[in-house]
């Protein structure tokens, strides 16, 4: 049952401040991460995240937070790569898989590769799923059934366990002091609430899509874990309304994709108000130079700061810098979303995919 909505994936969208804060409690208590048994970080020197799609990109934001946080080195990399690439690993390597359906074929393959070479961690949302069963331990993300094809509330709720996890890494490496835990699981606490205020930009985020579906290509910037963000925003948008999209990270784009800026072209950047902020600015300011039209997501200061010459903007609430992924894969998703219905494409089932990828 859709609830009301018109899509699946309308319903799944919506459901997300619900599902977060119902994930969270599993993974969360005020004072940092409980994560179950058998999840110690304390000898491991070495991650190796493993998905596909936009688990993979789950695993690439992650790969900011585990990094910056806990300070072990963390490889990402797509099933289909490393499972024939045969990278080595060893004891101290972590290998973690991430998998909504858990059957994902190349993924499986993946984990399959890691038995007995390192310690296999999974991260799924289907708890009796190949993927589930062949791990050691496995952290269920507990979205329910996703049934539209592109991945929404699977996303996020791979994110909000992938946050919780970061948050026990850092404290198994003495990372973080118990002040500065806590401190980051109360702000990880705000977010199914913020994420239900990025919601309410929906009308905005409705009027743009109108404009993005008129475009044949358009391009999506972010820097930092904004950079994950853009990819994704770009798969989700290709997947549902076939427009050709492509993500760079902002500091990329003078090494090349500038060259394809015109007025033609649309320019979808995710920019909160962090630290990178100027530089993403000014990755701006050079598009518009070259009579790019920027749409802008932010939050009120980032939009303050940015905000001259922008073609279209849209408001996220402001909050903890740290977690913004959460937050922006909202836009992400309501844009593609948007898009697709002005095109009057099939948004529950796009052409040429499948819910799950069991062959390879
Ligand atoms: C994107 C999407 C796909 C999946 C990918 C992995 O919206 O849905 O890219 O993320 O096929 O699927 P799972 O997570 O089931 O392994």
């Amino acid at each position: 049952d859709k609830g009301g909505h018109r899509h699946w994936m309308a319903k799944e969208i919506a459901e997300q401040p619900a599902i977060l804060s119902d994930t969270l409690a599993h993974y969360l208590t005020p004072q940092g991460p409980a994560l179950p048994d058998g999840v110690d970080f304390a000898d491991v020197d070495r991650i190796v995240m493993v998905a596909c799609g936009s688990a993979y990109l789950a695993c690439l934001t992650a790969k900011y937070w585990i990094e910056g946080l806990a300070r072990i080195p963390v490889e990402v990399d797509v099933a289909s790569e490393f499972r024939y690439r045969e990278p080595p690993l060893g004891e101290r390597t972590l290998a973690i898989l991430v998998s909504q359906s858990g059957e994902t074929a190349d993924t499986l393959a993946a984990l399959r590769y890691c038995k007995g070479q390192a310690r296999i961690l999974s991260v799924v949302n289907v708890p009796t799923s190949s993927i589930a069963r062949e791990a050691d331990v496995t952290l269920p993300i507990h979205a329910g059934a996703e049934i539209g094809v592109a991945s929404t509330k699977a996303f996020t709720a791979q994110l909000a366990v992938l946050a919780a996890v970061a948050l026990k890494a850092a404290s198994d490496k003495g990372a973080l002091d118990a002040a500065a835990l806590a401190a980051h699981a109360a702000d990880l606490a705000r977010m199914p609430a913020l994420v239900a205020q990025a919601l309410l930009a929906e009308p905005e985020l409705q009027a743009i899509a109108r404009n993005l579906a008129e475009a044949r290509d358009i391009l999506f910037l972010g820097r930092g874990a904004m950079y994950p963000l853009a990819l994704e925003g770009a798969l989700k948008l290709k997947e549902i309304s076939y427009i050709h999209a492509e993500a760079y990270a902002a500091g990329e784009l003078k090494h090349g994709p500038i060259a394809l800026v015109d007025e033609h072209v649309p320019v979808v950047v995710f920019a909160p108000s962090d630290a990178l902020l100027p530089k993403t600015v000014s990755n701006m300011h050079e598009v518009m130079a070259r009579s790019g039209r920027i749409v802008m997501i932010g939050d009120a200061d980032s939009l303050q700061t940015g905000g001259d010459g922008l073609w279209r903007q849209a408001r996220m609430p402001q909050g903890p810098h740290l977690w913004a992924p959460l937050l922006y894969a909202v836009p992400a998703q309501l844009l593609a979303y948007h898009t697709a219905i002005a095109k009057g494409t099939d948004v529950d089932q796009p052409r040429n995919l499948a819910k799950s990828v069991t062959v390879e």
